[in-house]
């Protein structure tokens, strides 16, 4: 009998520490629970993770591409002189949106249109009609991050 009212008191013993105990954990449970909404907002940028995928990509791909383009505009895009004029430092190029190159590269420019400024011909697409408007379009994103 005196194991059972020991066991007793140790019981109800532990159960009193345990309920002043709780009663302090429970305070302290609010604040955690007010702050769990942030991490669903940290969430929130990885759609835009989805947004941007490709500069990177379409540089690199562009750059293999640029191979139609360097004999006469040089590896680097400063132009080979007596073939192809600098396209880094071309106010032409500024001036045009990136679809208005990608149509522009399609046509060239021949030596006899009043745009020419060299009397060398800028042929349609380099000369390489296999190259697709997105090729086209990866060329002008390489030749702007150069
Ligand atoms: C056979 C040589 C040749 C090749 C290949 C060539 N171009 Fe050209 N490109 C020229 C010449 C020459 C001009 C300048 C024409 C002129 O006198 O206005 C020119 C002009 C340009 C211009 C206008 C620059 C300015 O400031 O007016 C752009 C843009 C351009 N080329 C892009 C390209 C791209 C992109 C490729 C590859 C797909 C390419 N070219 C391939 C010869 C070439």
């Amino acid at each position: 009998m005196k194991k059972f009212t020991l066991l007793a008191s140790l019981i109800v013993g532990v159960m009193f520490v345990v309920a002043c105990g709780g009663g302090d954990d429970g305070g302290s449970d609010s604040p955690a629970a007010t702050s769990a909404p942030a991490p669903t907002a940290t969430t929130a940028p990885a759609p835009t993770v989805d947004a941007g995928p490709d500069p990177a990509e379409l540089i690199a791909t562009g750059k293999t591409k640029y191979g139609s383009c360097s004999a006469c505009h040089g590896l680097d895009g400063r132009g080979v002189p007596g073939l192809g004029k600098d396209l880094v430092e071309s106010a032409f190029m500024d001036g045009l949106s990136d679809a208005e190159l990608v149509d522009f590269i399609k046509v060239g420019r021949g030596p006899s249109d009043e745009g020419n400024t060299t009397g060398i011909a800028m042929p349609p697409k380099g000369g390489n009609p296999s190259l697709s408007d997105d090729d086209l379009l990866a060329i002008v994103a390489y030749i702007d991050s150069l």
